[in-house]
């Protein structure tokens, strides 16, 4: 008499009839992914209107109000647009280059309400009110800036990439008084990368605005 079991009972473990199979599975955790992505909303054209839809997946953005080289802007931006990217891409200001956007280069420095600042590290949306003076702001009509005159003088640029941000700075450096020395304008610009290494000859042209030869 033959001791094996009956077929039926050696038979591979079934799977039970409402185990999902691998494709079931990826599809179903797509369609939940899409779900969490749109914050519950199921979007599509009987759930959602276009308009309605674009408002869902469009970014938060600010109006913000301020004045640039004088002049009243009010715009509406992306929260995470720098300083940099409204004057550049927005107002078409292309005077204050984009070398590092990371905060190292001071190819972007504006003045901002005086003060020196990076402009890739600022964001636009906390500027409402405030007062920006870029490269492009320091000449009276034909009449160049005094530290504009001064690199043209003193033979300050080679590339003239970084000069932008240098002759803000420069500026900057002027008005708050650290033009004592060569030195003293050395530490006071040292946020500001010269990769043709025109250092000797920015520090004369500072030095001249600040009526110190
Ligand atoms: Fe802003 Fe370099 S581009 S510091
Ligand atoms: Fe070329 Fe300064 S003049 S980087």
């Amino acid at each position: 008499m033959s001791t094996e079991p009956p077929e039926s009972a050696v038979a591979s473990p079934a799977q039970p009839p409402s185990a999902p199979s691998r494709r079931t599975f990826i599809e179903t955790t797509s369609a939940v992914g899409g779900v969490i992505a749109t914050g519950g909303l199921v979007a599509g054209p009987s759930l959602l209107g276009a308009d309605q839809a674009a408002a869902a997946e469009a970014p938060p953005s600010s109006r913000v109000s301020l004045t640039v080289n004088g002049r009243r802007h009010t715009v509406t931006v992306d929260n995470r647009t720098s300083l940099l990217d409204l004057l550049r891409e927005q107002l078409g200001l292309t005077g204050s280059k984009k070398g590092c956007n990371a905060g190292a280069c001071g190819a972007c420095t504006v003045l901002v309400d005086d003060r020196r600042v990076n402009a890739c590290l600022t964001l636009a949306v906390r500027l409402d009110g405030a007062e920006v003076t870029t490269v492009e702001g320091l000449a009276e009509g034909d009449t160049l800036h005094p530290l504009q005159q001064a690199f043209i003088d003193q033979d300050a640029f080679q590339c003239g990439y970084c000069t932008p941000g240098q002759i803000v700075s420069g500026v900057g450096c002027v008005q708050e008084g650290h033009t004592g020395s060569a030195d003293e304008i050395r530490e006071w610009m040292s946020g500001n990368i010269c990769r043709c290494g025109c250092y000797v000859k920015i520090v004369r042209a500072v030095q001249q605005a600040a009526g110190r030869k």
